[in-house]
């Protein structure tokens, strides 16, 4: 890591307390570097916030394909927005569930969208956009 600055930090003795157990759950080493992450995570957010942002995510889908219509429709809004879709993977859970997993790209405003029409579509039980960064712009 180049040009690192060191900076304090004033907060109630409680919060910090509470922090630092946090923390330690998740494993972090020390405060710096679960500082570093939180920020690193406003960065993303703001990002993903301005519609015309280039970002890339996942978007995850749980149905069954026995709902009627479903698989078609959701392969017809993939192709309406295919240039959004790096990959995709499909597992069969069991007789009736299917997961996927869309890697997406593009501008936030059209990933959302996208992410929004098939989390939407019905018969969809369950559906998450995760949202994360090309890597660049953080340290
Ligand atoms: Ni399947």
């Amino acid at each position: 890591m180049a040009d690192l600055t060191r900076f304090g930090i004033s907060m109630d003795e409680r919060l910090l307390s509470r922090f630092d157990e946090l923390i330690s759950s998740k494993g972090y080493v020390n405060r710096s570097e679960a500082i570093r992450d939180l920020i690193r995570n406003a960065l993303v957010e703001d990002r993903w916030a301005r519609d015309d942002e280039e970002i890339v995510g996942t978007v995850t889908l749980v149905y069954d394909h026995h709902t009627r219509d479903l698989g078609d429709k959701l392969i017809e809004r993939q192709h309406t927005h295919h240039q959004a879709i790096v990959s995709t993977l499909h597992v069969h859970l069991d007789a009736h569930h299917c997961l996927e997993v869309l890697v997406v790209k593009g501008t936030a405003g059209k990933v959302r969208q996208l992410a929004d029409e098939l989390i939407g579509t019905r018969g969809v039980k369950h559906g998450k956009l995760v949202t994360t960064s090309t890597g660049q712009d953080l340290a």
